[in-house]
């Protein structure tokens, strides 16, 4: 039962002070959604509003992707969102290596649990981290590249949109 499992992973992370994270954070944002989802996205991490509320995704940037989903023709329930890392970095820094290496564990267990058939890396960190590559982003997007049974799709985070206008369409 893939909702149990998560529970159960949830339950095991814990009050998490494995990385330094844990030092500045409000709430850790696990990820929510369907636990059977078929399509899940992967970001870098919790912003402002996502540390204080606990939920991915729901700032500036969350309100773009929601409005993604939607355009797909799905509800935010429909599809599975977490994070590279479950605690905001210090002014939204991207995440270094040493909380990459203590978080993404957890968040491969997720995408092992939930199973889905397509996951959306958006940005950089998360497209590195699921493809176990340098590569810059430019290069990465737009093409599917398998990674643990899934194919992986990355793209623009929803924050890079909504300073570049014109970065949508290669999103869309
Ligand atoms: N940016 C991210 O990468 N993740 C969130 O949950 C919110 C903003």
């Amino acid at each position: 039962d893939p909702a149990a499992a998560l529970s159960a992973l949830r339950a095991e992370i814990g009050d998490c002070t494995r990385c330094k994270l844990h030092e500045g954070r409000t709430k850790i944002v696990f990820g929510e959604g369907d636990p059977r989802a078929a399509l899940a996205f992967v970001g870098e991490g919790p912003g402002r509003d996502e540390d204080l509320s606990g939920s991915p995704f729901v700032g500036a940037a969350g309100q773009l992707l929601t409005k993604i989903v939607n355009a797909i023709g799905l509800e935010r329930r429909d599809v599975f969102i977490c994070n590279v890392v479950k605690c905001r970095p210090p002014k939204n820094r991207d995440p270094e290596p040493d909380e990459i290496a203590a978080c993404g564990p957890f968040v491969r267990r997720q995408l092992e649990i939930v199973g889905p058939r397509v996951i959306v890396a958006l940005g950089r960190p998360a497209a590195q981290f699921l493809l176990g590559t340098s590569e810059p982003i430019g290069a990465l997007r737009g093409s599917f590249r398998e990674s643990g049974g899934a194919l992986v799709m990355p793209t623009f985070h929803p924050a890079y949109l909504l300073r570049n206008e014109s970065a949508k369409r290669p999103v869309w």
